[in-house]
């Protein structure tokens, strides 16, 4: 007889319990629990009626965030650099001419995923902590003639967002797409993808979406699924009889093939593959929290964070990175004091406080924190926590700060105050 032998080195670990931490960094952030409930619900088939109707109505909650009335505004699975890539998969081709005007990190990722696509690449590059002007981005486009524009909108790096409100209109002009990477800025800040001409832009759930990583809601419009429609395939299998390629060059990735992404995501549902369930049901329930509160409240929120946060920082006697005009709300940069050990603040907010605030890389590398007020962790009483440990570990590590967080605590005991109607005379 036939005897499972159990295996004597069975590792099992301990229980999944990982500690409660306050993330106050520039993403991944706290989840709603909301969202977390929503991530419980049962298993549904990709075709069940059900299940098809929640991904249409996660296409109606996309759109309204986005601001657009783009019909292709759908979920990549994947973390934000899932949408990334196939946005630029599908419409650059082999020999494309893409500008990147960068600003920070996510700048180069955009030049890099380019790049592996056979795109000829020009990236502008200019210091972290400013952004362009429209006239400066016109000027490369005239010398360079771009078949697309690649451009970050807010940059978590360098905590910077490029006002694109002017950009998409250029683009037009020149006959350039414009695609715009909104990972650090949607649900924080506008993106208003239609009235800014954007052609297509992306996003990930983990920042002011309050969601986990792992799924990515982009939106594109006719001008993309025109470059698409040419580029058309559909792998053997799941092939219609009667189907007819594009005429241009297939697209590189077949789970990011845009064209067909939309067979799956219309009528059509072409069985490409398996929708990511739970994400879209934390999606489906990170939008909806976003809108349901509204977006003009919503960015609201995250201005009234970093006031308070800028406001105090500063009389606690620290400098603020960046050009402040073009700051992001959700997440602030603050120059590490002269002879404090960045990373041993850092540690100690994490040990004594369970705070986790973020460090920096490339030149800003052991020179800045980051520090995020994004979605669910956007909120009074973390901010406050976040700066009243901030301060204790501060002076911990010798610096003296003064004392802010009674500053912050007035910001919002002040915008909570309803206005007193003005007296009648
Ligand atoms: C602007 C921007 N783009 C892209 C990414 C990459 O996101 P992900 O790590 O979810 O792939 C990030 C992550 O911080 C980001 O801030």
């Amino acid at each position: 007889m036939l005897r499972i032998k159990e295996a004597t080195m069975t590792t099992l670990f301990s229980d999944l319990n990982p500690p409660p931490r306050l993330l106050m960094g520039p993403g991944p952030v706290g989840v709603d629990p909301r969202v977390l409930r929503a991530m419980s619900m049962p298993m549904l088939g990709q075709f069940d009626p059900a299940f098809t109707a929640y991904m249409n109505e996660m296409m109606e909650l996309i759109r309204q965030l986005y601001r657009t009335k783009n019909k292709w505004s759908l979920l990549i699975d994947g973390t934000a650099r899932a949408g990334v890539e196939a946005i630029l998969v599908s419409i650059i081709s082999p020999g494309d001419k893409v500008l990147v005007p960068s600003f920070g990190r996510f700048g180069y990722l955009l030049a890099e995923i380019s790049k592996r696509c056979g795109a000829e690449v020009v990236t502008l590059e200019r210091d972290w902590g400013t952004v362009y002007t429209p006239d400066e981005i016109e000027a490369a486009i005239r010398t360079h003639k771009p078949r697309v524009l690649a451009i970050v909108h807010g940059d978590t790096s360098t905590t910077m967002a490029q006002p694109l409100d002017q950009i998409g209109a250029i683009c037009r002009k020149h006959d350039v797409l414009l695609y715009t990477d909104a990972t650090a800025s949607l649900g924080g800040m506008d993106v208003a993808v239609d009235a800014w001409q954007v052609d297509a832009a992306s996003s990930g759930l983990q920042k002011c979406l309050s969601g986990p990583p792992g799924s990515s809601p982009i939106t594109f419009n006719e001008r993309i699924v025109e470059v698409v429609k040419r580029r058309r395939h559909v792998e053997a299998g799941i092939r219609p009889a009667n189907f007819v390629d594009g005429d241009g060059p297939v697209i590189q990735s077949n789970y990011f093939d845009l064209g067909m992404l939309m067979d799956y995501w219309s009528e059509m549902r072409l069985n490409h593959h398996t929708e990511a369930t739970s994400m879209l049901y934390a999606a489906r329930e990170a939008v909806r929290i976003v809108l349901a509160e509204g977006l003009d409240n919503c960015f609201a929120r995250h201005r009234l964070a970093s006031e308070a946060l800028t406001a105090v920082l500063t009389e606690m006697g620290l400098k603020l990175f960046g050009d402040q005009r073009h700051k992001m709300p959700n997440v602030t940069g603050v120059y590490i004091p002269d002879g404090i050990n960045g990373d041993a603040v850092r540690s100690m907010m994490l040990n004594d406080f369970g705070i986790e605030i973020g460090t920096s890389f490339g030149p800003l590398h052991g020179k800045i924190w980051r520090i995020g007020t994004m979605g669910y962790v956007c909120r009074k009483e973390s901010v406050l926590t976040c700066l009243a440990a901030l301060e204790v570990c501060l002076r911990q590590a010798g610096f003296q700060a003064g004392c802010g967080t009674d500053a912050a605590l007035a910001i919002y005991r002040k915008a909570e105050t309803p206005a007193t109607p003005a007296a009648k005379s």
